[in-house]
């Protein structure tokens, strides 16, 4: 059979994802990898979870197996509702929508807002998971720039001017893949900026809860309330196989996320989601976030310590105060798929950056570096061979 006459035409603006076959070559037995994205499975509170499943079937045992409202389970509407109240964000159980993972909540937002050319503005560099879910709907990107201090809002403010965007889509906390930090004054800059110009921003925010240092910042939900579609995750916090998300968008457009969430898997797991409700109004999320920050901490300031060791001069990174991602820009020329290739020939794996950008050729001396998956030891041997691997391709290109 020929298939490639059935496949629509947006299929070839899909392609297969280059970081998935990197994160394959990542885990292969002896690697040592700070490639991937994912939590550190010590991080998963297993026994809470082996108490909660007896409770769940206990207590829910008709709802947590039957088919359930699109919207999500009620119990954990609402107790989302109320973790965002407490971050600021004005809204009730009604008012939260639960999806497989944030990732459904982006599948959704392409659905229901991309027309074939239609523009929406990304970071540059952004999550390719973002791309990955706009892409099948044809928009064309429009860059906005960015520097330490992530989103620049004149940059916001030019593409608001110059483009009719649909949205803005921007990760403000720990940002994959720099792990770069919005700070207050930006955030308001940019929350008016989109107010003054009637305009929607996604507001992508798995990260914000993994903080080991500094101060929590407000959302720009907060600031821009009727123009934020604010999108949040359990995946970072509790466990990434509960395909847990949520989204608290302005009313019109949470009503067509719902009609198109029916469409896509009518409603997310009833299982996991009475699950994390038992897990987030027992407290055990705030008592159990601790312990997280307690694995990851070590795990960033050994990256940093290893980086202000081995790496060449020539060479500057991000300093994140939380998240999962290190982001580092080696100097012009230097091409970091090579220092892949090098570096995966010694059992060691990154990502290279030029992955996270929309126009080709961009980013092609940046990498991503992932701390929460390998120990002190390991991060800081890995970190070396990337070094010696940057300086052997830095005395032939530069
Ligand atoms: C910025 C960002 N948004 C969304 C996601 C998707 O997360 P999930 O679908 O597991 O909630 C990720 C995953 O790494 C991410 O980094």
């Amino acid at each position: 059979m020929r298939f490639d006459r059935l496949f629509a035409q947006r299929t070839g603006n899909m392609a297969a994802s280059a970081i998935r076959e990197i994160l394959k070559v990542a885990s292969q037995p002896g690697m040592i990898s700070l490639a991937g994205g994912v939590p550190a499975p010590e991080s998963f509170p297993l026994e809470i979870l082996r108490e909660l499943t007896a409770r769940v079937i206990d207590q829910y045992p008709a709802a947590a197996f039957q088919y359930g409202p699109t919207e999500g389970f009620p119990p954990l509407r609402e107790a989302i509702a109320s973790r965002l109240c407490q971050a600021g964000i004005d809204v009730d159980g009604e008012g939260v929508l639960i999806t497989s993972g944030s990732q459904g909540v982006l599948d959704g937002l392409g659905k229901v807002l991309i027309s074939e050319g239609d523009e929406i503005a990304v970071e540059a560099p952004t999550y390719l998971g973002a791309l990955q879910a706009f892409n099948p709907y044809c928009p064309r990107y429009v860059k906005l720039g960015s520097d330490d201090e992530g989103l620049i809002p004149a940059s916001l403010e030019r593409a608001l001017k110059e483009h009719r965007l649909k949205f803005v889509y921007v990760v403000p906390n720990f940002q994959n893949p720099t792990g770069k930090t919005i700070p207050l004054e930006r955030r308001r800059q940019i929350a008016a900026l989109i107010r003054e110009h009637d305009a929607l921003l996604v507001e992508d925010d798995p990260y914000s809860s993994l903080r080991y240092e500094g101060e929590s910042l407000p959302t720009l939900k907060s600031m821009a309330p009727d123009h934020v579609a604010y999108v949040g995750s359990l995946s970072k916090v509790l466990a990434p196989g509960l395909r847990l998300g949520y989204v608290a968008a302005p009313e019109p457009l949470a009503k067509w996320l719902v009609i198109a969430k029916q469409g896509i898997d009518l409603h997310t797991s009833s299982f996991n989601q009475a699950l994390a409700a038992e897990y987030l109004t027992g407290g055990y999320l705030d008592r159990h976030l601790p312990k997280i920050v307690e694995i990851y901490k070590p795990k960033l300031q050994a990256m940093l310590q290893a980086l202000a060791r081995h790496f060449p001069s020539e060479c500057c990174w991000s300093r994140p105060e939380g998240g999962m991602f290190v982001w580092v820009e080696g100097p012009k020329g230097l091409n970091m798929e090579d220092v892949y290739r090098r570096t995966v020939a010694r059992k060691t794996a990154f990502v290279p950056g030029r992955f996270f950008f929309v126009e080709n050729g961009e980013g092609g001396e940046t990498m991503r570096l992932n701390f929460t998956m390998a120990d002190e030891e390991a991060i800081d041997r890995a970190v070396r061979i990337i070094a010696e691997e940057i300086e052997a391709g830095m005395r032939t290109c530069c």
